[in-house]
């Protein structure tokens, strides 16, 4: 559970740390899990979503059927330009997605727990449901940028209501690319919003023209193994990519309010799992 001050800079800041919310052994069976669920993927399986022939297409296709499934995703900067792994398939992924959290029992464990619940009801959502899961590797060298984002963009609710919780299953630094965020605490509009259509065709539409923070008065959160971020849907944030040798493993959870209308043009519409 958060204390005073956390739950105070929850409010006030858009975010709150809470070290040493986890175990050691905690995280690494999760980051355990997560490498045999990449041993046993098949690489090959997946060479049509970067094929030269229809590639952003098949890749939008991946992507959009997976919140319901376990699936890998590799680092844009995986593949050479014959679309051969330059590196081992273990540091190639970037992240397994979406549906964790119901389909692996390791990470259902974790994530269904009555930890998770309390920390969401104390946040203010009255009925909490996890919507999605992910395993991020940010691989050494080739962990890519996450731009400047809202989760609200990818879960809105109205009103919004999702939050978003970031594991941190290995140490995170300034070094291996460490979450970043708005640091002023200015309530900040919702920015854009990721539109998907009955065609399945997708959309991020702009919603307010005010620009992103700057990357220099962004506060990096430099967390130890075992931390927790919470943070609203509205707190800007980034990361930057990991050029360092060493990964920086984190496992995410967003959660909505049951009692709230989730859009129908949210990408992913599986079933969400809540606590009884
Ligand atoms: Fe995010």
């Amino acid at each position: 559970m958060l204390n005073t001050q956390q739950l105070k800079n929850y409010h006030s800041k858009g975010f709150a740390v809470l070290p040493g919310c986890f175990s050691d052994s905690e995280m690494n069976l999760l980051k355990q899990t997560a490498e045999h669920i990449v041993e046993r993927f098949d690489p090959d399986s997946t060479r049509a979503v970067f094929s030269t022939q229809d590639q952003s297409k098949s890749r939008d296709e991946y992507f959009l059927s997976s919140g319901d499934k376990v699936r890998c995703f590799f680092e844009e900067d995986a593949f050479d330009l014959q679309g051969t792994l330059t590196q081992e398939k273990s540091l190639s992924i970037n992240k397994i997605g979406h549906a964790l959290h119901y389909l692996v029992p390791e990470f259902r464990d974790f994530s269904q727990s009555e930890k998770i619940k309390n920390i969401a009801l104390q946040l203010g959502s009255i009925s909490p449901q996890i919507r999605q899961s992910m395993y991020i590797f940010k691989q050494p060298k080739i962990g890519g940028v996450i731009r400047w984002h809202q989760d609200a963009t990818y879960f809105y609710t109205q009103p919004i209501s999702v939050i978003t919780f970031w594991v941190a299953v290995e140490d995170a630094t300034l070094e291996n690319g460490c979450l970043q965020v708005q640091s002023d605490g200015e309530p900040y509009p919702l920015k854009e919003q990721f539109l998907r259509y009955e065609d399945d065709s997708t959309e991020l539409k702009t919603l307010s023209d005010r620009p992103w923070p700057k990357d220099e008065s962004a506060q990096a959160l430099e967390v130890k193994k075992g931390t927790l971020v919470v943070f609203n849907g509205l707190l800007p944030h980034f990361s930057a990519p990991n050029l360092s040798n060493k990964s920086r493993h984190a496992y995410t959870l967003h959660i909505t309010c049951g009692e709230t209308e989730y859009s129908k043009q949210n990408w992913l519409q599986s079933a969400p799992i809540g606590w009884s």
